[in-house]
C-alpha cells in the first residue's frame, strides 16, 4: 500500500517537472506580445484593455494556461476572441507562452 503511494508520488513529481521543462519563457515573451495588449502584466509598459473584463494570466500555473489555450484552440472553451488568438498558436507556442506568463507573475 505504502510502496504504491510512493511510486505514485514519484510519478507525479516526474510528470510535473516534465511540464515545467517543456516551455521556454524567453521565446514565450516574444510570442506573447499580442497577448499583453489585453492580459497586461503590472510593471510592463502594457496595461489591460480597459473596456471589458480580461482575466489575469500572469502568475497562473503553466499547465493551467497551456490547457486553457488548448481548449480555446479546440473550441471546447467558447470565446470568439480567445479562439481567434489560440488558433494561430502551435503546441510549442502554447508551451512557451504558458512558461512566460507563469514566470512573469512570480518574478515580481
Ligand atoms: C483582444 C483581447 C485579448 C487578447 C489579444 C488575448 N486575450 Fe486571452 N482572454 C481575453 C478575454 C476577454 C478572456 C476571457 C475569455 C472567457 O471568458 O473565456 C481571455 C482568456 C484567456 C485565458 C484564460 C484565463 C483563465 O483564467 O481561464 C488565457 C490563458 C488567455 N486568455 C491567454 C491569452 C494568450 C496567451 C494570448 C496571446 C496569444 C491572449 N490571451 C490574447 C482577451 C484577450
Amino acid at each position: 500500500m505504502r510502496a504504491k503511494l510512493l511510486i505514485f508520488l514519484g510519478l507525479m513529481i516526474a510528470a510535473s517537472t516534465a511540464v515545467q521543462a517543456a516551455g521556454d519563457p524567453a521565446k514565450g515573451r516574444l510570442k506573447a506580445e499580442t497577448c499583453l495588449g489585453c492580459h497586461g502584466i503590472p510593471g510592463y509598459r502594457y496595461s489591460s484593455y480597459p473596456t471589458y473584463h480580461v482575466p489575469k494570466v500572469a502568475g497562473q500555473h503553466e499547465a493551467y494556461i497551456a490547457s486553457a489555450l488548448q481548449s480555446y484552440k479546440a473550441g471546447e472553451r467558447d470565446n470568439p476572441t480567445m479562439h481567434a488568438q489560440a488558433q494561430t498558436l502551435s503546441d510549442e507556442d502554447i508551451q512557451d507562452i504558458a512558461a512566460f506568463f507563469a514566470q512573469a507573475g512570480m518574478s515580481r
